[in-house]
């Protein structure tokens, strides 16, 4: 079945980039000149989706607003000759059918998919983390999705991470079926000893669910954190016929946290059209004196 439909949890507290998120939602912060949670709806565009709901907070409003017309900047845009940059703002509420509604209590992610509800009806839908952007050739939703149309299983974005860094991820039992594709039958978030490491495949950023994740989250107790947690649920879905996990192609930047928003500006802006030759030259004069 195609995938039509996707999630953007956005709802956190974001503590771990304070102070710049206090009054801008981190996913407001930009990679160079886009912000996080524009990225993000493009991957899912690219993969097809149509229909997007963002799960907000309060103090969250300037996500709504980004997606939302200007009629001003625009017509003082076109006043002013500037017709390139119109052209991208303008093209900017046209991405998708995007809905916003507000998670009243920060009480994890799985909380926040489960919000989703009424939007996700009887269908599969993608699930997009606001804070990971993923930069590559094939948008990692779209890999996804095949993957989903493929086995019709749940499908989760995995990759390997550093082994001192597992206990703040989750940790996948994922034994590999096919070219970067993986079956996952146990999971586990953020174990605590080596004995609950099951491997240091984690997920990161992205999944693809059946509706029956909404049943099994309704009656998930919270977990790690004292949070509802997807991975709880997702378990559940591992436990019984099993999830594709797909090691996805793209870069996965952590844009929740602050090294992962410096790799993202680096990384983004040596390739940016702008201003990418005047900034590789500025890296190699900094580098001899590092
Ligand atoms: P994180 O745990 O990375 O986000 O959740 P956070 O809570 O904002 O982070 P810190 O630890 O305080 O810095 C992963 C994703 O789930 C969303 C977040 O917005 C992020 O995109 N989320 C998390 C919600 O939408 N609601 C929640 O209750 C928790």
């Amino acid at each position: 079945m195609k995938i039509r439909k996707a999630v953007i949890p956005a709802a956190g507290l974001g503590t771990r980039v304070l102070p710049a998120s206090k009054a801008i939602p981190k996913e407001m912060l930009p990679i160079v000149d886009k912000p996080v949670i524009q990225y993000i709806v493009e991957e899912a565009v690219q993969a097809g989706i149509t229909d997007i709901l963002v799960i907000t907070s309060r103090g969250k409003g300037a996500i709504a607003d980004h997606f939302d017309r200007s009629p001003e900047l625009e017509e003082r845009l076109l006043a002013g000759g500037k017709q390139a940059v119109y052209d991208q703002i303008r093209a900017i509420p046209e991405l998708a059918n995007l809905t916003f509604i507000r998670q009243k209590e920060t009480k994890g992610l799985g909380h926040a998919v489960l919000c989703a509800k009424e939007f996700v009806g009887d269908e599969p839908f993608a699930v997009l983390y606001g804070d990971d952007v993923i930069i590559g050739e094939q948008s990692a939703t779209a890999e996804l999705c095949a993957a989903y149309e493929k086995h019709g299983k749940g499908v989760v974005g995995i990759k390997e991470v550093p082994h001192e860094m597992i206990s703040k991820y989750s940790s996948l039992k994922a034994d590999p079926i096919g070219e970067r594709e993986y079956l996952v039958t146990d999971m586990i978030e953020k174990p605590q000893t080596e004995a609950e490491v099951l491997s240091y495949f984690s997920i990161l950023g992205r999944c693809v669910l059946p509706p029956e994740i909404f049943g099994i989250l309704e009656h998930t107790a919270p977990g790690a954190g004292g949070e509802i947690q997807l991975t709880d649920a997702m378990l559940v879905l591992a436990k019984n016929g099993g999830m594709i996990g797909v090691d996805y192609t793209g870069t996965r930047y952590d844009m929740g946290n602050k090294l992962g928003m410096l790799q993202a500006a680096v990384e983004v802006g040596l390739k940016h059209p702008e201003v990418g030759r005047a900034f590789r030259a500025y890296l190699k004069e900094i580098a001899k004196t590092l």
